[in-house]
């Protein structure tokens, strides 16, 4: 559910006209819907009531620091997986023990940074990175709370550039050799083995992956306190898809995965935790977009709008769908056309969409892509010397702008021509 809604035919972001920022802050831009990202972390905390829980919002799904400001005083957690994103969470307010720390390869500097403001956990990914870990915590006289990412080999039924549970996928430690690594830990002097971390990927339609992975992760538990260490937390990823087809999409329900986690794991009296990114973003942003022309191609006609792959990849990298809608409802009647939705960036790959059907619009008129919350912003480029687009939150009837369009003299500015040139 969000709250994007026409209102007398005209696209509206909660009480605010979609036309009216575009005439504050010009297109492209993306909105947040401020009571969207509410209530999607509510439906997450609700999902786990009754158990001792953490939702550590994802936040390389969406990191603008209003978005991280607004979750963190609801009490989410973060989940970071660079210094950056750490240096993020820490400016939106967010306490050192509600970061967990992710990522495949944490550096000795981004340790550092950690231990040194406070830190939840880290959540190690390899051996080595484990043996540095403790290094660094014993050079800074601390113990560092750490969990092992098992990769517990399930096929998460994704796209295979989002799949990470499968034994070929770089990510965690074999849960096989799961037992000779914590013993390790508990040998090491800068660590402390607080519990156990799984992710298996994103985008998840189906429950039945997670429930086969944290079946595995709760047989691991009670072999782990077996061996003598204190698993007393639980870290479940995050992955839950959203729909991004409103005609035929309907993606498993929080309340359902966390009926799954209460099954899995709920025996266990560990706290809790959960990353979700997605579901918590991205339905709650749209991009908006300007049409420059309309394109009478062989065959075709092309929709050539202001955006392009460099404000959202996600179509030209995943194949990914987001619904396209005009920001002025076609009124009864109207005739709906097939049209490529594509951006004046110089590659085929620039296409949104293909056959996508829409009511006659022509130059200046405003589209909506929807579900572009999540992994929209935080992935954009400067791709063709396009200046990154604005970003807007909107609460109830007023907005924000919550990063502006940078200047062309700014994006040109951080380029140096050498002396000797
Ligand atoms: N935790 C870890 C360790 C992750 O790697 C991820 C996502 C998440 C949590 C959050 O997953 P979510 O709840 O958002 O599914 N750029 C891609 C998605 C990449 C996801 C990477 N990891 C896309 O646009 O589809």
């Amino acid at each position: 559910m969000d709250h994007f809604l026409y209102k007398h035919g005209v696209l509206h972001a909660e009480d605010v006209s979609v036309p009216d920022i575009a005439r504050v802050v010009g297109t492209p831009f993306y909105v947040y819907s401020a009571a969207t990202l509410r209530r999607h972390f509510e439906v997450f905390d609700q999902a786990l009531s009754g158990m001792d829980h953490l939702v550590c919002y994802a936040m390389k799904a969406n990191s603008n620091l209003a978005v991280l400001k607004l979750l963190g005083d609801m009490g989410a957690g973060m989940d970071v997986v660079s210094g950056g994103e750490y240096r993020r969470a820490l400016a939106a307010g967010i306490p050192g023990e509600r970061i967990v720390f992710s990522g495949v390869g944490k550096t000795r500097e981004e340790m550092t940074l950690a231990l040194t403001h406070g830190i939840r956990q880290f959540n190690l990914e390899s051996e080595p990175e484990m043996r540095v870990l403790s290094e660094v915590a014993t050079g800074l006289g601390v113990v560092a709370p750490v969990t092992v990412r098992v990769n517990p080999d399930v096929d998460a039924k994704t796209h295979a550039k989002i799949a990470t549970g499968k034994s070929e996928n770089k990510f965690g430690i074999p849960i096989a050799r799961a037992r000779e690594v914590y013993a390790e830990i508990a040998a090491l002097p800068g660590l402390r083995a607080v519990g156990i971390d799984v992710h298996i990927g994103s985008q998840l339609t189906d429950l039945e992956p997670f429930r086969a992975a944290f079946t595995k992760v709760a047989a691991l538990t009670e072999d782990l306190r077996a061996d003598g260490h204190e698993i007393i937390r639980l870290d479940l990823g995050g992955g839950l898809g959203i729909p991004y087809e409103r005609t035929n999409e309907v993606p498993p329900l929080p309340s359902d995965y966390g009926q799954v986690i209460r099954e899995t794991v709920g025996h266990l009296g560990c706290e809790i935790e959960i990353e979700p990114g997605r579901l918590i973003a991205g339905n709650a942003g749209l991009m908006v977009s300007s049409v420059i022309y309309l394109k009478h191609g062989e065959g075709r006609d092309f929709l050539i709008v202001d955006a392009a792959m460099n404000d959202l990849v996600r179509p030209s990298m995943y194949d990914a769908h987001h619904d396209i809608v005009p920001v002025i409802e076609a009124g009864a009647g109207v005739e709906q056309v097939p049209h490529d939705i594509v951006g004046p960036v110089c590659e085929t790959g620039d296409t949104f969409a293909k056959a996508r059907d829409l009511p006659p619009l022509g130059d200046g008129d405003l589209v909506a892509f929807r579900s572009a919350g999540a992994y929209g912003a935080v992935m954009a480029s400067e791709y063709n010397s396009r200046p990154l687009i604005p970003e807007v939150l909107v609460d109830g009837d007023h907005f924000a702008v919550i990063r502006k369009r940078p200047t062309y003299e700014e994006m040109l500015a951080r380029d140096e021509i050498p002396e000797w040139l």
